[in-house]
């Protein structure tokens, strides 16, 4: 294992790789995890990067003590697509889409559950809790499943039905919260520290960083060893954009790459936490931040887009700092616009995706409205979760389906072309 250790996002604070706790020691902060780079890249000229076409073939970069676990599903290797003619919609030419729905349980998070999970199996825990919108939580009671560990997970009780359907289908304990997301986030950490459960959930475990930014990894493989232009992400928390970030990061770190690419936050109008502190402390003129003293902001959040509904950023800190270091934009977008988007690409690339899968691409269309992104830029957006999480939402913009008696001349005399 070529880990070395933790470093907090807010201090700066290091701890060795066999420190136990998940938070800074110091001042409580997030931690992000640490390797020997230059032993990685030695290594790599090994080509370790090959291999089956899971996540845990980047075995190198992982923090598992179990240099490449056997796991049951396979999480990752998920495809890039092409998008010419969703490109085409906004005059973009080189638009990419991340196809994250292909993962196990519909959703990018199965790469963070999937790292978590080997991590707790290395701890020899037997049962893995989580806070979830939703996702977090499906993810992990279908890996848990998989691997025959006990999954608690304190789910939002207006969660979408779908993913609540997958958690119980695979036999998780699932306890709905009477209250938001945040409110879930703060009875679970408890209920974990009191039990005694491997706690996977966002912004508090550091291993979940370290499976999301595989994403980063394939997207690099899948352009051939290109570095595109952008990286378009939809953000609650901010863990999933910071560590989208610290895959290109390790890829420079390592070697591989000699460039990085911008970092671009998508969020709800109604739910923008992170984006609303980029803009202030871009409004500041703040290049040099004290990030030991700096707050991201709290809202009242009230999207319909349930992943991204939080209000409180639990990796706000690093996904701040990840959209300010990369020169990425912070975009918020309409709830409207968001709902738009998912037919667009159901119906332009073939890819359904959830309200907050979709907002990358509602957040790029604002972009480059606004010129902030060319038309010639290598762009590539995240599509976090499948639509057939949350079909109560899409249903709102696709239509109805044409009712009909089965008789030809009933559909002769119908006006509407197909
Ligand atoms: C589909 C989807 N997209 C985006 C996100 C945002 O990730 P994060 O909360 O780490 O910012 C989530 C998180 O739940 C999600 O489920
Ligand atoms: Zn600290």
């Amino acid at each position: 294992m070529y880990m070395n250790g933790y470093r907090c996002f807010a201090c700066s604070a290091i701890q060795t790789a066999d420190y136990e706790g998940f938070l800074c020691p110091v001042c409580n902060g997030n931690l992000d995890i640490t390797y020997d780079y230059e032993a990685v890249a030695e290594k790599i000229g090994d080509g370790f990067l090959q291999g089956s076409r899971d996540l845990f073939r980047f075995a190198a970069l992982l923090p598992l003590k179990q240099p490449r676990p056997r796991f049951p599903l396979r999480v990752g290797g998920t495809p890039l697509y092409p998008a010419r003619r969703l490109g085409q919609l906004a005059g973009m030419h080189n638009l990419y889409l991340k196809d994250d729905t292909l993962n196990p349980s519909a959703s990018l998070k199965d790469r963070a559950s999937a790292v978590t999970i080997a991590r707790a199996l290395d701890t020899g825990a037997e049962t893995v809790s989580v806070a979830s919108t939703g996702n977090a939580g499906s993810s992990l009671a279908c890996l848990a499943a998989a691997t025959g560990l006990a999954a608690v997970v304190f789910v939002p009780a207006k969660a979408p039905v779908a993913k609540l359907t997958q958690m119980l289908a695979f036999g998780a304990r699932v306890l709905a919260v009477q209250g938001s997301y945040d409110d879930a986030y703060d009875l679970c950490l408890a209920a974990s520290d009191e039990f005694g459960w491997f706690n996977r959930s966002t912004g508090y475990n550091a291993f979940t960083r370290e499976g999301k930014k595989t994403c980063a990894y394939e997207i690099w493989q899948d352009l051939g060893g290109r570095v595109p232009d952008r990286v378009v992400v939809s953000t609650g928390d901010g863990n999933t954009l910071s560590a989208i970030w610290k895959g290109w990061c390790d890829l420079k770190a390592v070697g591989l790459i000699d460039r990085l690419p911008k970092i671009d936050c998508v969020q709800s109008e109604a739910s923008a936490a992170i984006s609303e502190t980029v803009r202030q402390i871009r409004s500041d003129d703040g290049l040099q931040v004290d990030w030991s003293t700096l707050r991201v902001r709290e809202v009242k959040a009230s999207t319909l887009a349930d992943s991204i509904s939080v209000d409180r950023p639990r990796d706000g800190l690093a996904a701040v700092k990840a959209v300010i270091e990369s020169g990425g934009e912070a975009v918020t977008v309409a709830d409207r616009e968001i709902l738009a988007a998912i037919p667009e690409m159901a119906r332009a690339a073939g890819v359904f995706p959830e309200p907050a899968a979709a907002a990358p691409w509602a957040g790029l269309k604002q972009m480059i409205r606004q010129q902030q992104v060319a038309s010639d830029e290598h762009v590539v957006c995240i599509v976090s979760g499948s639509g057939l999480k949350d079909i109560q939402n899409a249903a709102k913009v696709i239509g109805e389906p044409q009712l009909i008696e089965p008789t030809l001349e009933a559909l002769l005399k119908r006006t509407d072309k197909a």
